[in-house]
């Protein structure tokens, strides 16, 4: 056997069929001469494989293979058991008269199917056959996955089949459902009917309602249709962070019992589970008493990422909890309660899953690491003796994670390590849904598909991807031929030509881009320009669909547009992308700091200064700034404002404070503003912006320097 994989690996690297284009790569494969016809085609199945061999005959009875005259056989497929081969691996041999797969396991006969289904060939006159070939074929690593956040955006069940019919072409056998999280609760609880009535809902900046969840059926039905593939569902359901949804519901699983709302917006949220109560731990154990059982998997996913611990520092029920657990801090706290949830889960027969903040504290060794935060956590984890799955992120652009980078992507971090259990690529949502998922996910999860199973690929995976991009866009899949983001746009305000010009970087050329501009519509591709005031609004298309939420900006006029700009400090280039214009271009950020539109500067009293040209009768100044708490974003203290006739002599405004409470959390655009009852008459105006200094102690970011942002200079 091990001489002739070797055998076999020699050849493959040799002679490589022009015409097939495998992924992910088998182990061993050797091409021969001539071909399976499907057609007229005999299905023989020994004793214990009809499950294996189920999803094989249906699939020749679609495409139409089978013989109705089972006496004479002219071609015929065995499916035989192989005790010799490894669990989920699989023997093939393909010739012009007969076909045998060997497979120990039914998933072992699940993947010779999906590996006899891309060799498929059609000839110009429309006939199917299967090349001759020799393969012995397994996976180098056992757990090979993805997780699908379902939270920050939802997806049908009918998505999702779709979904998992993809990873099982491609013999991934993990999909991690992360079901809950801040911006929504997605799986039906009997007992708690508020789960999904309110933490499944959200109402958006637009003011419409965003939302959804499964039902218990629908659970049973997507785990079934994967388990049909070939494919474990491993549930997440997040404790004791990220459940702002299930606050929502049910105030009184919290620290504060505080009224929330399901967030819009992404981030960390001050608000957790109460640990220290009796009344949640009762509640998590009726959730895992109604969704354990839906699960067939051995692994439960609890979370335990990206808790803050200043409510349970401030609660005297957890600190109670802490002085009769004799916990010495907040840290401690955490590990209890995580191990807590472990003992509930192993009474139930599952083992725990969580991120590798599970890690603070203490946690003993059945307990699964899901690594996320790099190399330092991995090696916790193994001083630990933990097993762990490691992580490349899916939710970076094309062009922060290309496909080169996704093909150098080492599951081990380069450690033998014994308790590797393989990998995932979480897919985030915050910025994807249905319409767009496809572009960050294909053909990216071919190549991590390909990392996972293959041993030794040929390095020819970008010529192998083209079929199967083709056919998945032929199937409604949008794909990233390009290393680029897929929509981005900019607009500038242009001082010279005194118009607007807007600009797209489109990830593919068959976008465009539909937009309306008060009265006016139409569709462009790469730029636009406008003379206009007013709300614009562009949509991205692509095909007949749109592809995401339509930008809106929104363009005025003031004294200052187009005035010659100063700034005592660069803004960070990360932010704005108009470092020149941007305090004076007539554009008003939107609620999302990374719109281009604002700037951002981070521990810094900027000063801008604005040279209007000439003189000017000036009723007004305003500047508009943004609080973003959960992204270390707040308004300044005050804006102190002076306008000058020379640029050197300042005369002082009474300057513009706020009364937006840092303590509300959450995001608004605030302008620090002062009006004249009697116009003043200046050339220079100038705006001081003092920063609210070092984040509170409940902060995430505790100490830290606090952000500035503001994006326009309004003169009236
Ligand atoms: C995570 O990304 N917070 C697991
Ligand atoms: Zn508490």
């Amino acid at each position: 056997m091990r001489n002739t994989l070797a055998l076999l690996l020699f050849v493959s690297a040799t002679i490589i069929h022009a015409q097939v284009a495998l992924i992910p790569w088998p182990r061993a494969v050797e091409w021969r001469d001539g071909a399976f016809q499907l057609t007229q085609v005999s299905l023989v199945v020994a004793p214990g494989m009809e499950n294996g061999a189920a999803p094989l005959e249906a699939y020749l009875a679609s495409i139409g293979a089978l013989t109705n005259n089972n006496n004479e056989l002219v071609r015929v497929v065995h499916v035989r058991r192989d005790t010799l081969v490894p669990a989920e691996g699989y023997m093939l041999n393909v010739a012009p008269e007969q076909v045998t797969i060997g497979a120990r396991t039914t998933a072992g006969a699940l993947h010779a199917l999906r590996t006899l289904q891309q060799l498929e060939l059609r000839d110009a006159a429309g006939a199917l056959s299967w090349p001759s070939a020799s393969i012995e074929d397994a996976p180098a690593i056992a757990w090979r996955g993805t997780m699908l956040d379902v939270s920050r955006h939802f997806y049908s069940v009918d998505f999702l089949k779709r979904y998992l019919d993809e990873l099982a072409r491609l013999k991934l056998n993990i999909f991690h459902w992360h079901l809950t999280d801040d911006q929504g609760w997605r799986v039906e609880l009997r007992k708690y009917p508020r789960l999904t009535e309110v933490g499944a809902w959200r109402t958006g900046a637009d003011t419409a309602r965003y939302g959804g969840f499964y039902t218990q059926a629908e659970v049973k039905e997507v785990v079934r249709y994967a388990a049909e593939r070939g494919i474990e569902v491993v549930p997440e359901i997040e404790f004791p962070g990220h459940c702002t949804a299930a606050l929502a519901a049910y105030p009184y699983l919290g620290c504060r019992k505080d009224t929330l709302e399901v967030p819009t917006q992404g981030g960390v949220f001050q608000d957790v589970y109460c640990v220290g109560q009796e009344a949640t731990w009762s509640f998590m154990q009726d959730v895992l008493d109604e969704l354990v059982p839906l699960f067939p998997s051995a692994y439960f996913h609890i979370g335990g990422d990206e808790v803050p611990k200043d409510r349970w520092h401030a609660c005297p029920v957890c600190q109670g909890r802490m002085a009769r657990e004799e916990l010495a801090d907040e840290h401690a706290l955490q590990a209890w309660a995580i191990k807590r949830i472990q003992r509930m889960l192993q009474a139930k027969g599952r083992h725990l899953i969580g991120w590798d903040e599970i890690l603070e504290g203490g946690m003993d060794k059945d307990a699964v690491i899901e690594v996320w935060r790099g190399e330092e956590q991995a090696a916790k984890a193994r001083a630990n003796g933990n097993s762990m799955i490691r992580t490349l992120y899916f939710d970076a652009s094309p062009a922060a994670l290309k496909i080169a980078d996704v093909m150098r992507f080492d599951p081990s971090g380069g450690h033998n390590d014994p308790f590797l259990m393989g990998a995932e690529c979480p897919v985030w949502s915050e910025r994807i849904d249905e319409r767009n998922i496809g572009y960050m996910v294909f053909p990216r999860l071919q190549a991590f598909a390909e990392r996972l199973w293959s041993v030794m690929p040929p390095d020819d995976l970008r010529e192998r991807l083209k079929p199967h991009i083709a056919r998945l866009e032929r199937e409604g899949w949008i794909t990233a031929t390009s290393d680029k983001d897929l929509f981005n746009v900019a607009v500038r305000y242009d001082p010279v030509q005194a118009t607007w010009l807007v600009t797209t970087q489109r990830g593919r050329p068959d976008i465009r881009v539909r937009f309306l501009h008060m009265d006016t519509s139409g569709v462009f591709t790469d730029s636009l320009r406008t003379f206009r005031t007013g709300r614009l609004s562009l949509a991205p298309k692509w095909r007949d669909g749109q592809l995401m939420d339509q930008r809106t900006f929104v363009i005025e006029s003031h004294l200052g547009l187009g005035a010659k700009q100063k700034l005592s400090h660069p803004p960070d280039p990360k932010y704005g992308l108009d470092p020149v214009q941007g305090m004076s271009d007539g554009l008003l950020g939107t609620d999302d700091f990374r719109d281009g539109l604002w700037q951002g500067w981070w521990g810094k009293d900027p000063v801008i200064t604005l040279d209007l040209g000439d003189a000017e009768e000036i009723e007004e100044l305003s500047l508009r700034c943004l609080q973003a708490v959960s992204s270390w974003i707040l308004l300044p203290r005050f804006v102190e404002f002076q306008y000058s006739d020379d640029g050197q002599h300042w005369r002082p405004i009474r300057g513009g404070d706020h009364d937006v409470p840092i303590e509300a959390g959450g995001q608004r655009v605030f302008d620090f503003s002062v009006k004249f009852e009697h116009p003043i008459h200046a050339r220079y105006v100038r705006a001081i912006l003092v920063n609210a200094g070092k984040l509170p102690a409940w902060h995430l970011g505790a100490g830290g320097d606090s952000w500035i942002f503001a994006d326009e200079f309004v003169v009236r």
